[in-house]
């Protein structure tokens, strides 16, 4: 290293800072200069989002080999990317949350002391982008100038990132109007932390086996360090509109959710907005793109968002939601016609692809698109594929994490107003987790409290791909496990507070549901149909919004009896109807010790009203 940035250096820098005249942001500014002092690139590139740009970094990749074109009269204007095969997911144990005190990132989050950690990055980052191009990317995560939205300005020496977070993000010149001259903006910093030397040949997928996805909730920073992978490298996503974003939800009353936004309509023309939250995989793109079955007809669905949802209280005391990203950045395996019709429509065109397998025509494949795979593929680790080399080494041709990066504006299902900067309002709050027993198809909760309390305890049963031991019970509440930027526990508290300062407003609180469309039967197999047929379910929580529909209440909450559900067009009997909303004594009493092992855990600031709620509960459930 040839200097040290702890030391005011007197070299020059290799180049000069000329940002174009519509960047009058000084602070930005004075921060980028700061950065590439630090990270000594080659050179800064203010990036404008136009798709001149665009298509220049893509062709800029094609001939590094990053990306690959598709065949366009198959998939026009799209792009396949495959990474290095060790960066290809969200790294949770390198995550870590550098609030003041170790209290404040809580019990389920990666500390380190914000000081060391400084320290740490600034000796990774220090000539880190050597031989590369920093880029300089401004986003707004929500409607340029939405009172719900927020602005990010991400520097990175990644193109692909550069490419990626035009689609996932509203990017470019004009979010430098929105910051004006003193706007305020969340600093992303990140490096694959691959420096070039000079002459050096590059590889196709930079990276770094040591990885830090750092955030600094007090300071509102983010700092990522040797992965050009999704979530590690989008900075936008996850780090950005939930670790750091539910900080400032909770200083400013407002909500951050891992929650998709859909709008229903109903026959008679109403129409309700809801936000729902699922662990990862568990099918919350399919959820958000639903197509109702033909035969509960007049019923529809449209897409607010698929991922994140950003709500805020309004002046009439309901709660309004924006989706903060302009694209899906979706798991491709196991999407098809038949399981989300909508997002292979989205897919058609100008989509970036990554760890998908390359077709002999130029196209792209991935398991679960269609029933039978093509005759030979090229698969995401640049081998060849067949069916039959797959059944002999288990070999898969897309990786499990691929994914696709996609205009939200493609979807057919889009909503009108998802690009309202107002936002839409949300009557109803969905949580679900995959159990194959125990907890109901559905149950709406009596009141707030209790729903906080549901959401508080949902699981998830680890699939085999993940864990090894599959259907154990990995707790996520909120589904917001690896994304909450600081004490679940006081994330708990301000969703309670969140509660009743609407109620001192005198408005309807959003009904509360916890879902559940995986239930197993005796032999192992899911009862509930699930994709297009969860609209039953939806149209019950309708009726149960308009005051409409009935339903039986047991120990935690109000649940639907057979004849409360539409049944048109589906063949699903009384017996089936029993396996997925029973819920059993015995099985609930062991459900709630689990509990009691996870409130343990969250011991240091959770709320009593949640460990009352549980008292409740035992004793309905005694009686
Ligand atoms: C995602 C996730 O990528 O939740 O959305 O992991
Ligand atoms: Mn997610």
């Amino acid at each position: 290293m040839s200097h040290s940035p702890h030391t005011k250096s007197a070299q020059p820098q290799s180049f000069t800072l000329q940002p174009p005249e519509w960047v009058r942001q000084r602070q930005l500014i004075a921060w980028v200069e700061r950065i590439a002092a630090l990270t000594q690139p080659d050179q800064v590139v203010w990036c404008d989002g136009s798709q001149e740009e665009y298509d220049r970094l893509c062709a800029q990749m094609v001939a590094a080999g990053t990306l690959q074109k598709l065949n366009p009269a198959k998939r026009p204007n799209s792009y396949l990317a495959w990474s290095d095969p060790s960066d290809v997911a969200r790294v949770e144990d390198r995550t870590f949350i550098c609030s003041p005190r170790r209290e404040d990132a809580g019990p389920t989050n990666h500390w380190v002391d914000p000081a060391e950690m400084r320290g740490t990055l600034n000796g990774l980052f220090e000539g880190a982008m050597r031989g590369r191009t920093m880029y300089v990317v401004p986003f707004s995560m929500g409607p340029l100038g939405s009172p719900i939205a927020h602005i990010g300005v991400e520097l990175s020496d990644s193109p692909y990132v550069v490419t990626n977070m035009r689609i996932m993000t509203r990017m470019g010149r004009a979010v430098y109007d929105v910051l004006g001259t003193d706007g305020a903006f969340v600093p992303c910093v990140h490096s694959v932390g691959a420096p070039l030397a000079a002459g050096a040949r590059d590889v196709p997928w930079p990276c770094n086996d040591t990885k830090y996805i750092v955030h600094f909730p007090q300071t509102r920073e983010i700092w990522s360090y040797g992965s050009g992978y999704g979530g590690n490298a989008l900075l936008g996503k996850k780090c950005f509109a939930l670790r750091i974003a539910s900080t400032m939800g909770r200083d400013e009353g407002w909500l951050a959710e891992h929650m998709l936004i859909l709008g229903v309509t109903s026959p008679q023309g109403r129409k309700h907005y809801v936000a729902a939250a699922f662990p990862s995989a568990c099918g919350k793109t399919n959820f958000a793109m639903l197509i109702p079955p033909q035969t509960l007809e007049g019923w529809s669905i449209s897409t607010i968002g698929d991922d994140i949802a950003w709500i805020k209280p309004g002046k009439d005391g309901r709660l309004y939601a924006i989706n903060p990203e302009a694209g899906y950045f979706g798991v491709a395996p196991g999407t098809s016609e038949k399981t989300n019709f909508n997002a292979m429509a989205t897919l058609k065109e100008n989509v970036i692809f990554t760890n998908v397998a390359l077709t002999d025509d130029g196209d792209v494949w991935w398991e679960g698109m269609t029933d039978t795979p093509p005759a030979h593929l090229i698969d995401w680790q640049r081998q060849e594929w067949t069916p039959a080399i797959a059944r002999e080494t288990g070999r898969k041709a897309a990786h499990p994490n691929a994914r696709f990066t996609a205009p939200a504006q493609q979807c057919p299902s889009i909503d009108a107003d998802w690009e309202n900067p107002a936002g839409v309002p949300i009557d109803a709050f969905i949580f679900g987790g995959r159990r194959s027993s125990t907890v109901p198809l559905v149950t709406e909760a009596r009141n707030w409290a209790e729903g906080v309390y549901m959401a508080a305890t949902m699981g998830s049963e680890t699939t085999a791909a993940a864990a090894g031991q599959q259907g154990v019970v990995r707790r996520d509440p909120f589904a917001m496990l690896p994304f909450c930027g600081y004490n679940m526990s006081d994330y708990f508290s301000h969703w309670l507070k969140t509660g009743e300062r609407l109620t001192q407003m005198h408005a309807t609180l959003p009904k509360i549901f916890c879902v559940n469309w995986f239930r197993k039967n005796a032999e192992g197999k899911f009862v509930w149909p699930g994709f297009g047929e969860n609209m039953r379910v939806l149209a019950w929580m309708v009726g149960r919004i308009e005051g409409k529909a009935e339903g039986a209440e047991h120990a935690f909450g109000l649940s639907p009896r057979y004849d409360d559900l539409d049944w048109r067009g589906l063949d699903f009997n009384r017996e089936q109807f029993a396996e997925v909303i029973s819920s059993n004594t015995d099985a609930w009493r062991t459900e709630l010790n689990l509990h009691t092992e996870l409130f343990e855990k969250l011991q240091q600031g959770l709320p009593a009203a949640l460990t009352q709620t549980k008292s409740a509960f035992e004793e309905r459930l005694a009686t």
